[in-house]
């Protein structure tokens, strides 16, 4: 009895599923969805488990989300996986979750994951050079190996902060501005242009940021309730629609992304025509 009452609601569930499916593809889908993934540890905690099991059952939510998403047509996921901030909590803890993203980005590369179904690049960035090497390399593996894949995208935030990107990228357009005008030295270009060289704009710099591969997000998830950014795409976030559903990142399921996109839509008009201003 316990199993034919079990059979017909989860039949109900993937009816209602289907449902929404069909209503969401209806409207405009959002182009990049961004999360920030927050709750694993209290997760843990609430269901008893031992510490680390809540990234563990966190990155199952993440594969859930990703095909919701990519389901629905969302080209760019960028996930918040560890910040900068991140280094300074218990040795161990750190050590595990860097164990677990090296293991998961092994997977990522074996055929079946979920990259191959959904032919997906995966960029991961953020300072990478604050990894200890076996991390970076798994992480510069998964990356060359994607670099084909061309139907959607999905981007890694490790050792990650929105100020350090803006640093690093302001940076890096300076040295693009000191070459041009050593250039220009050597090619005696006329006065009025070397000035131009030393003006560094806007373009500049976002072409320069690690998310640079990326449109703005239209969508920023936070979970867990929180409304904080956390030194998250500060730059990129200007237009987006903010989320934050109650439940930990480890319980987030369809209807969180259902409800996320049917506000998006509720506001699109109005995002676009903000968007036009700028
Ligand atoms: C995407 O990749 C596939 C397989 O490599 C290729 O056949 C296709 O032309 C590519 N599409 C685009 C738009 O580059
Ligand atoms: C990356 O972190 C290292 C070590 O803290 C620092 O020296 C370097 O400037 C950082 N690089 C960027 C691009 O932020």
């Amino acid at each position: 009895m316990n199993t034919l009452a079990n059979t017909l609601f989860g039949n109900l569930i993937s009816f209602i599923r289907r449902i929404l499916f069909c209503i969401l593809s209806v409207g405009p889908i959002p182009n990049h969805v961004a999360f920030i993934l927050d709750g694993n540890r209290r997760f843990a905690k609430k269901l008893n488990l031992p510490e680390g099991m809540g990234h563990r059952v966190g990155f199952q939510s993440l594969i859930s989300v990703l095909r919701y998403c990519f389901d629905l047509g969302v080209k760019y996921v960028s996930v918040y996986a560890f910040s900068i901030d991140n280094f300074k909590r218990k040795p161990e803890e750190v050590q595990s979750i860097m164990d677990l993203m090296v293991e998961k980005f092994n997977e990522m590369v074996e055929e079946e994951s979920i990259v191959y179904q959904y032919s997906v690049r995966v960029y991961i960035i953020g300072n990478l050079s604050l990894l200890s090497d076996n991390v970076r390399l798994a992480a510069e593996k998964v990356m060359k190996a994607t670099s084909s894949n061309n139907k959607s995208n999905l981007i890694i935030c490790l050792a990650y902060t929105s100020t350090d990107e803006i640093v690093h990228a302001t940076q890096e357009s300076c040295d693009d501005k000191w070459a041009k005008i050593q250039s220009s030295i050597d090619g005696e270009m006329m006065e009025g242009k070397r000035e131009g060289c030393f003006v560094i704009k806007v373009a500049d710099i976002e072409r320069r940021m690690y998310m640079g591969v990326a449109p703005d997000p239209d969508i920023l998830v936070r979970t867990s309730g929180e409304t904080r950014l956390s030194n998250f795409l500060l730059w990129q976030t200007s237009n987006c629609m903010l989320y934050s559903p109650r439940a930990l990142w480890p319980e987030i399921g369809f209807l969180h992304i259902a409800w996320a996109f049917l506000e998006f839509q509720r506001t699109y008009p109005y995002l676009e025509k903000k968007r036009k201003e700028l």
